[in-house]
């Protein structure tokens, strides 16, 4: 197993020097995120304070992960980078692209076929370059992680947002754009604003209904979709103790759905309990070594208001079954109230699906508690309204839950349904019967996202998120206001019966066991392996690097868009079915742009092609400027490129011929995107020069041969009636940076130099 218990055991000897001199340099006591942080500054022991919501910072994490579908462009990248094989333990896995349909093993067969090249790919490519492959069927990444590879005190990184489920085992583990992902596969550093803090006391236990799930629903309701940007949630109190460890991954799950940064729990008995139960006792026993430091400072929890930027407590004792939706998942109403909230926004009342899985909540304890709804309602006699599908986190978690009769029991309704270890309806992976006829309906789901269209496509499914133990009821009753507290169904006696409180078991009593895991581990070495790409793909395409700088300063090209308003990295790159083509991007290039609004004239994706002076598509008319060996511009308005952060925004245009992006402002990420790219990536140095850009201009930058850090450039613009306006602009490359763009792209120049 690609499990280095060395390497852990190394970062744990550095973590009590590390914690003394971050506490030294801060001049305080620490929280947890506090020591994870300064433990892993790329530059060794911590110097100086660093000011959280303002200092970037260069990390070292210990790990990575990559799910399938953003791990086609990353691996592409990688490969461009002249590596034998990755900088730090890294894994695949297989989950996203399995849909579920008929159950799990004719979906597992069918998806093999559908999605054989990039599997195929994803495993060469993997076993290439060392990095362990969890294949079709192994199981959903941020279970997999948590059984296999957090650990207290670590910090990884990985391509998809959920990755902060690893807080959970006391981790900080944050979602990162590929790009990231790479510089880290290649040795670089990983740089991350400075996170604010929020303390999350939790006092009590929870008991009866209430699950961990509750909790975030809970929070999520107090902070909304965005309360949690730039931050890092930290939970602590007794509260937390009294918790399983895969419940607390459950809650440091659906952080993201706070905007948090992640979230993290401090190292305890529950914590202990899991990784001796999933075959970790060396991770255990070297935790158990250095526990004081795996948590937050005695002095930090005993006055939260001084150390935290913000503090919410929650007492779980008195905390009550939540469902939050439908649409967000900021909108919680406790089960208690749904009659009242249904009736006035006129929710569909009838539920026809409860789904159970995803990573937020496929746990065996989970399928547990889930499980002994469906066995009380069976034994009284009540039969469910609703069709129950579960998706089981990891083949770890199915294997243990068939042996011990709890897929059995989902199973003693016939309508039920198991689906494959993977995502499935969770990432719209699902082939629901009806749903293109787009009718108004309700499901309850397990998952962490409920917006429009996610699970199956249809605009007015309702999704409300929920444990899965009050997943399962609801399912059985049929009815989005069912109360399980309070409300009684009628068995096939007519009879009215009342369901039990959920029971379960955070661990299986005789332990975990798995006949074939799904793990491949890489070749020693990798040398001769070959990774096979068809040149006729339209999935798949090998990366050609792109082109240096040329030496001198750019002339001579046409704008492409002046993109007026709102310009996020989704309008930049749509996703939905362009999403196929992720590991493409000649073909993915064809969405580049097309959702930007033209400021000249307000439509999208039609703009004039100045060699023709027809009107034409965006992708269209770069290429037509490419084929004719002229670069063009992109100019925009303020934040340009907020949003995700994936890197197909930025190498695109790039790939398309475009020579610089010239806006009012930018966000960060995409920034660093185009400027790893090898783009130029500029600001107006007086925005209201935005509006001296015509829609026939032919544009020059210049001063290139004199680029450096903090001077100026200027553009040129000659506007087709001949006249001539010249104005400055600013830039935030510095030396390295700078050296980027000549190469033609950071990869370009990390390969040069291993050379
Ligand atoms: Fe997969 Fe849904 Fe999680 S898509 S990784 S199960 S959020």
């Amino acid at each position: 197993m690609a499990f280095d218990i060395e390497m852990i055991k190394e970062l744990y000897s550095k973590y009590p020097e590390r914690v003394e001199a971050a506490r030294k340099a801060t001049g305080k006591p620490l929280t947890l995120a506090e020591k994870i942080l300064y433990t892993h500054l790329w530059d060794g022991n911590a110097t100086k304070a660093l000011e959280r919501g303002k200092d970037y910072v260069d990390f070292a994490p210990d790990r990575i992960a990559c799910q399938d579908a953003t791990a086609q462009m990353a691996l592409l990248q990688f490969m461009q980078a002249g590596k034998d094989r990755v900088a730090v333990p890294t894994t695949v896995h297989a989950d996203h692209l399995i849909q579920a349909k008929d159950g799990a093993k004719a979906d597992l067969k069918r998806s093999d076929v559908t999605n054989k090249e990039v599997f195929d790919f994803l495993g060469s490519v993997s076993n290439k370059y060392g990095i362990g492959f969890w294949k079709p069927g192994a199981g959903i990444i941020h279970q997999v992680v948590l059984e296999n590879y957090a650990f207290p005190g670590g910090m990884m990184i990985g391509t998809d947002s959920h990755t902060v489920n690893a807080g959970g085992l006391g981790m900080v583990a944050v979602g990162v754009g590929g790009a990231d992902a790479v510089d880290v596969m290649a040795g670089m550093a990983w740089e991350l604003k400075f996170p604010k803090l929020i303390g999350v006391k939790l006092t009590g236990k929870l008991s009866g209904w209430a699950a961990p799930k509750d909790v975030i629903l809970k929070v999520a309701g107090i902070l909304t979709v965005k309360g949690g940007t730039g931050c890092i949630v930290e939970y602590f109190g007794e509260g937390a103790n009294n918790m399983s460890c895969t419940g607390k991954g459950t809650i440091c799950n659906m952080g993201a759905e706070i905007g948090a940064t992640t979230s993290t729990f401090g190292y305890d008995e529950s914590m202990e309990r899991y990784l001796r139960s999933t075959d970790r006792d060396d991770v255990a026993d070297a935790a158990n070594g250095i526990k004081e430091h795996l948590t937050g400072d005695a002095a930090v929890y005993a006055d939260p208001d001084k150390y935290f930027d913000q503090v919410i407590e929650i007492n779980l004792d008195e905390l009550g079954p939540h469902l939050n939706g439908p649409f967000t998942p900021d909108r919680a109403t406790e089960v208690a109230d749904m009659k009242s909230e249904a009736a006035e926004n006129g929710w569909p009342l009838d539920v026809e699906w409860g789904l159970i899985g995803s990573c937020t909540n496929s746990s065996y304890e989970d399928l547990t508690r889930a499980a002994s709804i469906v066995e009380d309602a069976v034994s009284k006699g009540v039969k469910p309204k609703a069709i129950l599908g579960i998706n089981p986190g990891s083949e770890q978690v199915r294997f243990t839950a068939e042996r011990d009769g709890l897929l059995d029991t989902f199973n003693k309704f016939e309508s039920s349904k198991i689906f494959t270890n993977a995502c499935g309806p969770c990432i719209g992976q699902w082939a629901r019967p009806g749903a293109e006829k787009n009718e108004k309906n309700s499901i309850v789901h397990s998952f962490n996202r409920n917006f429009a269209k996610r699970a199956d496509g249809n605009p007015n499914t309702h999704a409300f998120v929920a444990s899965p133990e009050m997943v399962a009821a609801i399912a059985i009753s049929g009815r989005l206001d069912f109360n399980p507290l309070t409300d009684t169904l009628t068995n096939e006696n007519g009879e009215a019966v009342k369901l039990a409180v959920p029971t379960g078991s955070e661990l299986p009593e005789s332990g975990f066991a798995v006949d074939d895991n799904g793990y491949e581990a890489p070749a020693a070495d990798g040398s001769s392996v070959i990774v096979d790409v068809s040149p006729t793909s339209e999935r798949l395409q090998l990366l050609t690097p792109f082109a240096p700088w040329e030496g001198t300063d750019l002339s001579g090209m046409k704008l492409l868009i002046k993109a007026e308003g709102k310009c996020t990295t989704d309008h930049i790159s749509m996703a939905g079915p362009w999403l196929r083509y992720r590991g493409h991007l000649d073909n993915i290039s064809n969405n580049c742009l097309i959702g930007a609004v033209n400021a000249f004239g307000g439509a999208t994706n039609e703009v004039v092609n100045q060699l023709t002076g027809d009107k034409g598509e965006v992708p269209a008319t770069a290429r037509a400027y490419k084929a004719a060996g002229i670069g063009s511009i992109v100019v925009g308005d303020e934040n340009y490129g907020e949003g995700s952060s994936r890197e197909h925004a930025a190498m695109e245009p790039r790939h398309l011929g475009v020579r610089a992006v010239i806006v009012k402002s930018f966000a960060r990420i995409h920034e660093t995107n185009l400027k790893k790219q090898g783009m130029l990536g500029l600001t107006f140095a007086n925005p209201a020069d935005y509006d001296k850009v015509r829609e026939d201009d032919t544009i020059a930058i210049k001063g290139l041969t004199e680029f450096a850090p903090g001077k100026q450039l200027t553009v040129e613009l000659t506007h087709a009636d001949g006249s001539v306006e010249t104005f400055p602009v600013n830039h935030t490359y510095n030396a390295q940076q700078i050296e980027w763009f000549k190469a033609g792209s950071a990869l370009n120049l990390i390969k040069e130099q291993a050379v």
